[in-house]
């Protein structure tokens, strides 16, 4: 479907956005997995997640769903059930690769299979530690999907440290863990999005004379899920389109209620501000040791400020809109060593070179980032999202800014974060 957007002048009002992507997978995997009923407010309703409850599902959990509620009966302990059929992750990353450490525990055969997109990314990198626990495991021979999993005796614990910046890699094996005796480590020396050790409640040690977010996570059968009421704070990356839209037009004031304002998430706030962005945070609370709070933000001028190294895994999602925020600010925008960012919905680094290049900038393309300066030459370009949501808004957000606007399409993919983006905007746009 093609979208097309209307150069806007202003953005006010308030925004009670669905809950993070992130949080929610997990909150429907741990309450499921949990014996009991899990009961879950502020749901995302994206198709990502929509995925987890229908893989959750197949293996034997209720779901029901209400709005942004749902009411789970979780199965207990290794009770989950053989599914009919193999279990579809669509597009989603989080799925696959936090069921891969699930499914490995169960005591049964089951194949991930997923559309096209996730059917290109790369697998090996959750199958490699869940075969040192002892899982029968395998990929494809260029490590994508299918994930075939074979059940086995029992996995053992593992120390294990991450070799790349994947919170879900980081995830599959502390899911795993929950299903071993025995203590398995996890070192996490990118400081990736910690969602998963803080809703299981892990213990953590940071290590001393290392580098202060160098850290170890560690999991055991003791830290199993239990039934559990969830509150899902509203996902800080779907915020940073309206964010970044209401720091870049004039006049402008926006409030984003009860917006998560988890440490490894925060980073496009941060980042912002730096860029002078007038960005507050009011009425800070918490909610199953996940902090959220009001963001109030106001037309800024921006400049473009280096982004350190460390900050990459904190904004890995936020880049593509980041990105949006850097051609309107003073100086050129510029991002290194972020080449996970090839591995995502679509080769990211690809997608917005590519639609940079439609406007007239001067794109400097690297293997692991690029840069962006110059004026803008050619006005209403027919952006590609190249199937992917994050692309899609960020440059949903652009074209907002552009004087002639913008069409974009398969615009449609939007849904798999945010299916009500075009409705949101409607309400805080002039
Ligand atoms: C996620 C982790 C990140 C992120 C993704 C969600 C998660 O992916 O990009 O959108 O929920 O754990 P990686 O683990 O591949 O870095």
């Amino acid at each position: 479907m093609v979208q097309e957007f209307n150069r806007i002048e202003n953005v006010s009002g308030k925004l009670n956005l669905p809950g993070d992507k992130s949080i929610s997978h997990r909150a429907v995997i741990f309450s499921a997995m949990a014996d009991g009923v899990s009961e879950i407010t502020n749901f995302s309703d994206g198709e990502d997640v929509n995925s987890t409850i229908t893989c959750m599902e197949s293996i034997g959990a209720v779901i029901e769903r209400a709005g942004r509620s749902a009411k789970v009966r979780g199965k207990g302990f290794k009770k989950f059930t053989k599914p009919s059929s193999m279990l579809n992750a669509g597009n989603s990353g989080t799925t696959t690769r936090l069921l891969s450490g699930l499914l490995a525990a169960q005591n049964f055969e089951s194949i991930i299979i997923g559309d096209d997109s996730l059917s290109k990314r790369p697998m090996e990198r959750v199958i490699q530690p869940l075969k040192l626990m002892g899982a029968g495991i395998e990929s494809t021979d260029s490590g994508t999907l299918p994930i075939k999993i074979f059940p086995v005796k029992k996995l053992n614990p593992i120390d294990y440290q991450l070799p790349v910046a994947s919170a879900q890699v980081k995830s599959a094996v502390l899911i795993a863990a929950l299903h071993c005796d025995g203590i398995t480590s996890v070192t996490d020396k990118y400081a990736t999005r910690d969602h998963t050790e803080r809703m299981l409640n892990l213990k953590t040690s940071f290590l001393s004379g290392n580098h202060k977010n160098e850290k170890v996570i560690y999991s055991s059968k003791e830290n199993y899920p239990v039934p559990k009421s969830y509150f899902i704070p509203s996902d800080i990356s779907t915020a940073s389109f309206f964010i970044v839209l209401t720091l870049l037009s004039k006049n402008s004031e926006l409030i984003l209620h009860d917006v998560s304002l988890n440490e490894t998430r925060i980073g496009i706030l941060k980042v912002l501000k730096e860029m002078g962005g007038d960005i507050e945070i009011q009425n800070e609370k918490e909610s199953n040791g996940e902090p959220f709070g009001d963001i109030v933000v106001k037309s800024s001028k921006l400049k473009n400020a280096a982004i350190k190294n460390e900050i990459i895994p904190n904004i890995i999602d936020e880049i593509p809109i980041l990105s949006v925020a850097g051609l309107f600010a003073e100086g050129s925008f510029q991002i290194q060593n972020a080449k996970e960012l090839r591995k995502k919905e679509s080769d990211r680094i690809n997608s917005l070179c590519y639609n940079y290049r439609l406007l007239g900038l001067n794109v400097d393309e690297t293997p692991d980032g690029f840069s962006v300066s110059g004026e803008i030459k050619h006005y209403s370009p027919a952006f590609e999202s190249f199937d992917d949501h994050r692309i899609a808004m960020a440059l949903s957000v652009l074209s907002m800014l552009l004087k002639d606007g913008a069409k974009m399409n398969k615009f449609e993919c939007v849904g798999i974060s945010n299916p009500n983006f075009i409705s949101q905007l409607k309400r805080i746009v002039s």
